[in-house]
């Protein structure tokens, strides 16, 4: 049950571990020869199943308290074929990424997930992977999870992809670790780029031209030491909070800012907030920073093209935000919402439109006519983090009670987001 804030929202966040970083460290780290050391690691359950995986795969994994995590790497061809079937649980990027590495092993592997994972669709990635000699079919026939995943030798190639997908581009990099000649990757738009920031570091031959990424095989990865940055995903809900929630002042140390993923705050000041960026820092690649957010009156935008990929998981902050703002806002691009952990156009239309805000789905967005005030409903989130956590945001603003069930959802993501809200209170 969430009631609305009484006074503005003021304090310190330390949000959580970057998710995408996270998973990427763990499945890096175990192709890398050596013990890797990786610290602000995210203990969400998505990145937990992570190191379920490769566990299962003969990687000894030791996590620590605080983050801090230890990988035993065995480097590239190191893996062992698992006893049982992998599950990724509710994690789309353990389950597009772990299909590169695996397609190309020397063993046979059986991949599933929750009941939200055999939805999403998997032919993204079979039908590129396919293209480079990867065996995996989908058990169902309906491109979906679970998958079984025959180990085969891999060819280069040059793919284009119809969509800007992070997912997609790096289970054909990870693929193209192992073929017999070079892969590339040419997007849309681009799509968050941690995974060629940080296979460089490992010392992968990776380079990036315009919305192409390159791998070039051969090279060995090596143990590293990795620091994630806090998750832009996780600070998006305090930047709304803290913009629509009169008298609030948030500040958030140690925030990721990679401009592939930084959209949130674009947006966010084109809608009128009150954002000061402070000790901007750049190590490996990744940008991080100290974010002070002040309440201010927003007004509507249009939020379509390049910048969707940048803020595509925040998008339904974002639409909270746009209901509380004045005016209209207009979200177009972004069909890829339909196919996330949720069909996000129509929750997050369903549940505002319960609260009394009008707004419109359409076939790749939505329209959000802001200004309205809203009411306190029992909400349906549908089992989706992110979801949760966006209404919850609006809670703080509805008159009168709001009910957001399966609130247990955001250990995906966010294990801490209900306390750490609860102390700006
Ligand atoms: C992710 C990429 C995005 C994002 C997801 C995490 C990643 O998905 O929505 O939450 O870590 O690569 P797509 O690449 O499918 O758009």
């Amino acid at each position: 049950m969430k009631h609305p804030a009484k006074t503005g929202l003021r304090g310190t966040v330390t949000v959580p571990g970057d998710k995408s970083i996270s998973h990427r460290s763990i499945m890096f780290a175990s192709l890398a020869e050596g013990t890797s050391e990786i610290t602000n690691f995210l203990e969400g359950a998505d990145c937990l199943s992570t190191i379920d995986c490769f566990r299962k795969l003969g990687i000894s994994i030791q996590l620590q308290d605080q983050g801090c995590v230890t990988v035993h790497g065995n480097g590239l061809y190191g893996l062992q074929p698992p006893a049982a079937t992998l599950d990724t649980g509710n994690s789309g990027t353990t389950t597009r990424l772990i299909s590169g590495i695996l397609a190309a092993q020397h063993f046979n592997t059986r991949l599933t997930g929750d009941a939200s994972i055999q939805t999403r669709p998997m032919g993204r990635i079979i039908d590129p992977l396919s293209q480079m000699g990867a065996r995996i079919t989908s058990e169902r026939g309906n491109g979906c999870a679970p998958l079984f995943i025959e180990g085969a030798p891999l060819h280069g190639m040059q793919y284009t992809t119809k969509v800007a997908s992070a997912q997609v581009k790096s289970a054909i990099l990870l693929a193209g670790l192992y073929a017999d000649g070079i892969t590339s990757v040419t997007e849309p738009h681009i799509s968050r780029n941690h995974s060629e920031l940080m296979l460089k570091q490992f010392g992968a031959d990776v380079t990036t031209e315009d919305t192409t990424a390159i791998i070039r095989p051969g090279r060995p990865l090596t143990a590293q030491k990795i620091h994630v940055p806090g998750d832009i995903s996780s600070a998006a809900y305090f930047i709304a909070a803290g913009s629509i929630v009169p008298g609030s002042e948030i500040y958030m140390k140690h925030v990721g800012i990679n401009p592939t993923r930084d959209g949130i705050l674009r947006v966010a000041r084109d809608m009128g907030a009150d954002i000061t960026l402070e000790h901007v820092c750049t190590g490996d690649g990744e940008t991080s920073a100290d974010i002070l957010i002040r309440s201010a009156s927003l007004h509507g935008t249009e939020i379509g093209g390049a910048i969707i990929p940048t803020l595509i998981d925040e998008l339904p902050v974002i639409a909270v935000m746009a209901a509380f703002a004045q005016g209209t806002t207009v979200i177009r691009d972004a069909a890829e919402l339909k196919v996330k952990e949720s069909n996000r156009i129509d929750v997050v239309t369903r549940n505002l439109q319960a609260m009394g805000c009008d707004i419109e789905a359409t076939d790749d967005g939505m329209i959000i006519r802001g200004g309205r005030p809203l009411h306190g409903a029992s909400l349906d989130v549908r089992g989706d983090h992110r979801i949760a956590m966006s209404f919850a945001v609006a809670s703080l603003l509805a008159e009168g009670e709001t009910v957001i069930p399966d609130q247990d959802c955001v250990r995906i993501s966010y294990p801490t987001f209900y306390e750490d809200l609860n102390s700006l209170l």
